[in-house]
């Protein structure tokens, strides 16, 4: 089945635009679906049905938005196979990796249902008799969600979910190389009961998003933006946020480093890294970047690991292969660049080739007909020192370094160095090394032998430094993102009492006073 994605503002499909084709990057002459961009203007509109929808949203009781946010979760549920496989055709995600993505989605309508009957404030004690303060949660108002192709469903749901939930309307433009999940997942959500004004979906390409985007929020048309994607745009997004004294959630690239101490289990550490670094083709944010190895263990992990990824099973998604291809043709052309980082120190493992997977350059084991689609080699490149490119640079895709330490230090340095600040993970046994590597490593997740992928729906997800400005999503934490606190004051003495002037005097105390030895 081909589909055919347009963007839809208020529940009216829009025409405009130019039309691409999102193509099955395991089969590229299989078109998933053919997209109608939309220009700028589409975004505008968009923004303007969210507006007006917003004020009635907001209406509704939150345990009332929760039960929609129920029926969303049921229906994706009942539909978890069938959009599985949409996300494994589209995007090229293992069919067992976008089932547990679809689950995501499903976790995380759980949590948040029950929200709708919490959305707490709190009754504060004041400083003055017959004076109560209060707080609430009011929601912001007009979200704008853009979200990245490799996580083209869950990731999303993050943002969608709570932001609704808290009685805000949104405009979601997913990645266009993912337009058939992100029309499906909309359609999921306009079928539960998510009114088709309150939830405004927009097809379009990044430059029309910012032009789009820039002119909402000049026309006060946003309240709030939520963007996944590559440092280099979040950064853009961010200065444009900026301007309008807004700041975005943004979740953005990670350079993950996993820390292998002499005292590990180096099974263990083997299979985290195969799994963050292999699976899903290395194209998450949380990707393991460097395995950083202690000199005594460091020959023996680096033949296990490259035993294990020669081993491994890469090629067509649908079967029960470690990774698939590359989401888009594109990315396997930066992909081929950054293989250019390999320097003469260095020396490349884990495959019968580099770069792309052809007849003329196989891989051995490979499932299908690797000049289908848009397959790469798996590529481990030891050798990796703080002075290169690869220890700098996120290389979204099946690349992963390895670098050596002598000290604990030395270790958390070459962790933090790089700037981004997503995901960490050490392998240990010494639960002291564990606790002090949490201490000292400036990423938002550390996990303690378990790899840098993986989070659960429950739990803050975020980063700092170049992975993003300190925004969290999911679980209770996300909360602060999609609403704002509001105080209240209420007065019944009948009198104006003035804050810190009319003071409510102490009892007498005797400060010099001191206990005899
Ligand atoms: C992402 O890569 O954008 O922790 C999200 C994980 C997944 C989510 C990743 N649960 O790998």
């Amino acid at each position: 089945m081909q589909h055919k994605c347009a963007s839809v503002v208020a529940g009216n499909p829009q025409a405009d635009g130019t039309v691409l084709h999102s193509r099955n990057p395991a089969n590229l002459d299989d078109v998933v679906a053919e997209v109608t961009l939309a220009g700028p203007e589409t975004f505008v509109r968009a923004a303007e049905a969210a507006k007006n929808a917003q004020p009635e949203w907001a209406k509704i009781p939150a345990p009332v938005r929760g039960q929609v946010i129920a029926r969303l979760g049921r229906l994706v549920e009942a539909n978890k196979e069938a959009l599985a496989r949409l996300i494994t055709r589209e995007i090229g995600k293992p069919l067992a990796e976008s089932l547990g993505e679809v689950q995501e989605i499903v976790d995380t309508c759980d949590f948040f249902l029950g929200e709708g009957r919490r959305l707490y404030g709190q009754t504060v004690p004041s400083e003055m008799p017959d004076k109560q303060l209060f707080t609430f949660r009011v929601p912001v108002g007009v979200t704008a969600i853009i979200t990245a192709a490799n996580f083209p469903a869950a990731v999303p749901s993050w943002y969608l979910v709570p932001a609704l939930l808290c009685g805000n309307t949104v405009v979601w433009k997913p990645a266009e190389l993912s337009a058939a999940v992100g029309q499906a997942l909309a359609e999921l959500a306009w079928r539960a009961g998510v009114p088709r004004n309150v939830l405004n979906l927009v097809q379009a390409d990044g430059k029309a998003t910012f032009e789009g985007l820039d002119k909402a929020l000049q026309a006060g048309l946003i309240d709030k933006v939520g963007f996944t994607g590559s440092t280099e745009v979040g950064r853009q997004i961010s200065e444009l946020c900026g301007r309008h004294l807004q700041s975005p959630c943004l979740e953005l690239g990670g350079k993950n480093p996993l820390v292998v101490m002499a005292d590990a289990n180096l099974d263990l550490a083997v299979e985290g890294a195969l799994f963050s670094g292999f699976g899903s083709a290395g194209q998450r944010c949380t990707s393991l970047g460097t395995v950083f190895v202690q000199r005594e263990v460091h020959d023996e992990f680096l033949s296990r690991f490259t035993q294990a990824v020669e081993e491994a099973i890469v090629g067509d998604p649908s079967q029960g292969v470690l990774y698939g291809p590359l989401i888009d043709t594109r990315y396997a052309e930066r992909f081929e660049e950054y293989l250019k980082l390999v320097q003469a120190h260095h020396t490349v493992h884990g495959s019968t080739g580099t770069g792309r997977i052809t007849d003329a350059n196989p891989r051995k084991g490979f499932i299908g007909n690797p000049e289908d689609g848009v397959f790469v080699h798996p590529t481990i490149v030891d050798g990796v020192t703080k002075e290169d490119a690869l220890y700098r640079d996120e290389t979204f895709g099946p690349l992963v370094g390895v670098g050596t330490f002598d000290t604990f230090d030395e270790a958390v340095d070459l962790a933090n160095g790089h700037g981004y600040g997503l995901s960490a993970a050490i392998y240990t046994t010494d639960a002291g090394n564990a606790f002090r590597f949490r201490e000292r490593c400036r990423a938002g997740m550390v996990s303690v032998n378990n790899s840098t992928s993986g989070a659960e729906a429950h739990l803050p997800f975020g980063g700092n430094g170049l992975s993003g400005n300190g925004s969290r999503q999911s679980g209770v934490w996300v909360l602060d993102q999609f609403t704002r606190w509001q105080s209240m004051n209420w007065d019944y003495a009948g009198k104006l009492q003035k804050a810190q002037m009319d003071m409510v005097e102490l009892p007498e105390a005797d400060l010099a006073y001191r206990l005899e030895d």
